[in-house]
């Protein structure tokens, strides 16, 4: 019989039922089943809570990158990431950068952007103005629909009218500002945006297509700027090629998409043990990246008038202290604690920071010894596990392979067995 991937009613199931299924599909191991229907720290329900059809869980490493000394305080940051070396350059960038003030970060009100897109509206530039007319009553009904963010001094604040031209005709696009305080925001902005869409629509005879929130959040930008000496990272001859690393960055865009690649490293880090909404980070800090047109970096390096080491960051940030997955996973809970951050816009200021470190890190290590010999010596490791060492034995291995310049599944597998037959490795 074909087998067939339309199982009606899958979500409606057990867990452990839809497992099932599951295995028998992929001819699962007993071994396998067991490992996937671990859900580890997750608690079934809460799992459960977060998304449909679970079968099972998937465990990342959480670590902890030390040294971070941010706006005079010291933090512990928390860091979920499967890439080796991220969580070791950070905290290596986060010493170099704690001398003097440590790095500064500064966070704006956390306001939000919410669309209403109209189409089929006549004369759109003069609807537009009776927008803006309205606009008090438009914000009026918006804040009706949010009382709780208004209670806590948050809500809508402001309003925009775009209208861009498009293959069908003119659209006409309202914003809605709304400081959203310390959630991420989606669900209070698009809450808020389905209220006055009807208004909209009377007021400008169109009709209200999309209505929700933007993640390209221009109105929640960050900046982290750091400053330190050369010699803290190799001397003169490596900061300034750090500058250089930085230049390079913004006249290429295929290095400039690395570059940020580096800087989301650290801050996709943080906002997976915190439980955020990484995607919207990422889709948000890349549109920023391009705002002129061309892709560019989201950091500069520069060299002041006492020949330290400078440098500066400027990202959209979307995160949310309360919330979301942030207040049901209990990993999360703990990341958050331990960072002891009371805000979103503490939070954010943190992840940019982090983003500053990690970036520094990287071209720090691409400049001077080149980024392979840290991540061959993790994947060294790595291979010499896979290939059955285990306690000290690991780092021989690894070690002997990184210094014959062999680094192989077959080379690990090769050594533990002339280990195993006594000889030395
Ligand atoms: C690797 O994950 C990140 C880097 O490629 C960033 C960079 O090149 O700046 C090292």
């Amino acid at each position: 019989m074909e087998r067939t991937s339309r199982i009606q009613g899958f979500y409606k199931l057990d867990m452990k039922e839809r497992l099932k299924i599951v295995a028998d599909w992929a001819g699962l191991t007993e071994e396998e089943v067991g490992a996937l229907g671990n859900l580890g720290n997750l608690p079934r329900e809460v799992a459960e809570s977060m998304i449909e059809n679970v079968v099972g869980g998937m465990t990342y490493p959480f670590a902890v990158a030390v040294n971070f000394r941010i706006n005079g305080r010291d933090y512990l940051v928390p860091m979920v990431i499967e890439e080796p070396s991220v969580v070791a350059a950070a905290s290596n960038a986060a010493k170099m950068l704690r001398e003097g003030e440590g790095i500064r970060s500064l966070a704006g009100p956390q306001e939000m952007i919410g669309q209403v897109h109209i189409v089929g509206c006549r004369a759109p530039h003069y609807k537009a103005m009776k927008i803006l007319e309205a606009k008090q009553e438009i914000l009026e009904e918006a804040k009706k629909s949010s009382p709780t963010i208004v209670s806590i001094g948050g809500g809508p604040r402001d309003l925009e009218v775009r209208v861009v031209d498009s293959r069908m005709g003119p659209i006409l696009i309202v914003h809605v500002i709304v400081d959203v305080v310390d959630a991420m925001g989606a669900n209070t902005i698009n809450t808020i945006v389905e209220s006055i869409a009807p208004l909209v629509e009377r007021i400008t005879g169109g009709e209200a297509r999309l209505r929700i929130l933007s993640n390209y959040a221009t109105r929640r930008i960050v900046r982290a700027w750091a400053r330190t000496s050369p010699e803290s990272v190799g001397g003169r001859e490596i900061a300034e090629r750090i500058v250089e690393a930085s230049i390079i960055a913004e006249a290429d865009p295929y290095r400039a998409v690395t570059h940020n690649k580096g800087i989301m490293n650290g801050i996709i880090a943080v906002a997976l043990a915190t439980a955020q909404d990484h995607r919207a980070i990422e889709a948000g800090a890349h549109a920023y990246a391009a705002r002129s047109g061309v892709y560019k970096p989201l950091s500069r390096w520069e060299i002041d008038e006492d020949g330290y080491l400078v440098g500066s960051l400027e990202i959209p940030l979307q995160v949310g202290t309360v919330g979301g997955a942030t207040r049901v996973h209990p990993i999360a809970k703990i990341a958050l604690k331990m960072l002891g951050v009371k805000t979103a816009k503490e939070l954010s200021e943190v992840m940019a920071a982090v983003g500053l470190a990690q970036n520094l890190a990287a071209l720090r290590a691409l400049v001077a010894e080149g980024i392979q010999r840290g991540h061959m010596r993790l994947h060294a490791r790595n291979l010499a596990i896979t290939a059955g060492a285990t306690g000290d034995l690991v780092d021989k291995i690894a070690d002997r392979m990184v210094r014959d310049g062999k680094i192989s599944y077959e080379y690990a597998k090769q050594l533990l067995e002339a280990y195993l037959r006594g000889e030395k490795v």
